[in-house]
């Protein structure tokens, strides 16, 4: 794999269209590995919640998040999310973390800091899959191949209460729902790098498709964009 030129696979979408499963699946099947960029946001959040620095005082953040640092440690499948060397991965997920997050991810001094991380991690991977809500259409609008899913509201809730209560976590459909419905909002209207379909893309609707019906489709784009 160090032999092939640089190549991006992107997937972006709004919470719970089933991006991360699928993103990882199809990084295990190209053999090389996923990043989360979602992740990334979730971890100044837990920095926000954790020190009591405000959501919206980007430029805090974005200094704490400089001196501390974030970073993956690519040894995991799924890779483990590291905040000044704390293994945060279990905490991001948090519903006090998910609640702020949005508020986080708005600031223009926090979106500069992470889309420059993420593009370094895609010079050090010669192939990435990548997946977030800007991915695409801005930290790597040149990606090869470009995914944006998209699921049905009911569907997404779903998925995402099955997700929380898996990994233990105690929460009402009505909770989730709200959280994801404030975040799709956030998330589309803010004027940094909202939640857009990128030019070019793929666009899959995974309401009535398993995870791997989706996964099938997307290696074969990717497959066949891949050099020889
Ligand atoms: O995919 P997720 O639910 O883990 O994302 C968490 C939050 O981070 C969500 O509110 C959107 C934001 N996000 C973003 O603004 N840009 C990205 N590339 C990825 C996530």
């Amino acid at each position: 794999m160090t032999s092939m030129p640089r190549f991006v696979v992107t997937i972006d979408g709004a919470a719970g269209t089933g991006k991360t499963s699928v993103a990882q699946e199809l990084a295990r099947r190209l053999g090389t590995d996923c990043l989360d960029t979602g992740a990334m946001y979730r971890a100044i959040a837990v920095l926000s919640v954790d020190q009591g620095i405000a959501p919206d005082d980007g430029v805090a953040l974005a200094k704490l998040i400089q001196e501390l640092g974030i970073r993956f440690d690519w040894n995991h499948e799924p890779a483990s999310i590291l905040l000044g060397g704390v293994d945060v991965s279990s905490r991001i997920r948090d519903l006090d973390v998910s609640g702020v997050v949005s508020i986080v991810a708005k600031q223009p001094e926090v979106r500069k800091v992470l889309v420059e991380q993420q593009r370094r991690i895609g010079e050090e991977h010669p192939l990435l899959v990548t997946e977030g809500r800007d991915q695409g259409s801005i930290v790597f609008p040149d990606a090869e191949v470009r995914f944006f899913l998209e699921a049905k509201m009911d569907e997404r809730t779903k998925r995402r209460v099955k997700q929380l209560r898996e990994s233990g976590k105690n929460v009402e459909n009505s909770q989730v729902l709200q959280d994801i419905s404030e975040r799709d909002k956030i998330d589309s209207t803010r004027t940094d790098g909202p939640l857009t379909c990128p030019e070019g893309a793929i666009v899959i609707d995974t309401s009535d498709k398993t995870m791997m019906e989706v996964v099938d489709s997307m290696e074969q784009s990717v497959r066949t964009a891949l050099p020889t």
